[in-house]
């Protein structure tokens, strides 16, 4: 399994991930083409997005890919942290295509970004879920995470927030 950053070559694929995922919300959003006329224009939106285009700070997107060359997964990767992702986004984002859940997919795929972190020297990173997500804590969970305050929302929703060391070699 690997990282891989989108491009023209997975445009097929992404539009039936967006199928399979259904209508829940797109996790990560910045993998969501709803509202794209083209592929194209959507790849260049992420590279705006990329290279930190108000009002995103700097981001890397990547697909988990499996060894037959499917993707299962998304992440994106938040470089540093503003307000908004301080409280309730984190550093990482992620999310697993529905009929590939509990296979150990989003834990693997957190502990390579986790290494992409290493190498954008982002040490300390946030991850935050719902409070209620209980396959997302584990996941953090799994790979070394520790819980700092919990945010409550402008809405009401409980946000949990873990720190994960990342080492540098
Ligand atoms: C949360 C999510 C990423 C988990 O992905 P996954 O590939 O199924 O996770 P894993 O297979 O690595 O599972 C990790 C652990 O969580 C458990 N788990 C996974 N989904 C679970 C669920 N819905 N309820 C309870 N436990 C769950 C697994 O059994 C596993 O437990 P273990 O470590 O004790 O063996 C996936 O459900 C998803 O994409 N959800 C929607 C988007 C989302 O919530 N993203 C995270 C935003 S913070």
């Amino acid at each position: 399994m690997i990282l891989v950053k989108p491009s023209l070559e997975w445009k097929e694929q992404h539009k039936a991930y967006m199928v399979d995922w259904g209508s829940a919300r797109m996790v990560p959003s910045s993998m969501d083409l709803s509202g794209f006329h083209t592929y194209e224009e959507y790849l260049y939106a992420l590279e705006a997005r990329a290279k930190g285009k108000a009002p995103w700070v700097p981001s890397s997107h990547y697909f988990l890919v499996n060894n037959d060359h499917q993707i299962v997964g998304m992440v994106d990767i938040r470089h540093k942290l503003d307000e908004f992702l301080r409280t309730i986004g984190g550093h990482i984002g992620y999310g697993i295509l529905p009929s590939e859940r509990n296979k150990g997919y989003a834990t693997y795929l957190l502990k390579e970004a986790l290494n992409k972190c290493k190498e954008l020297h982002i040490n300390q990173v946030l991850i935050t879920c719902d409070e209620d997500n209980i396959g997302s804590t584990k996941v953090i969970l799994n790979n070394g995470g520790v819980e700092d305050d919990l945010f409550i929302t402008e809405e009401g929703q409980m946000k949990r927030r873990f720190w994960i060391s990342v080492k540098e070699s």
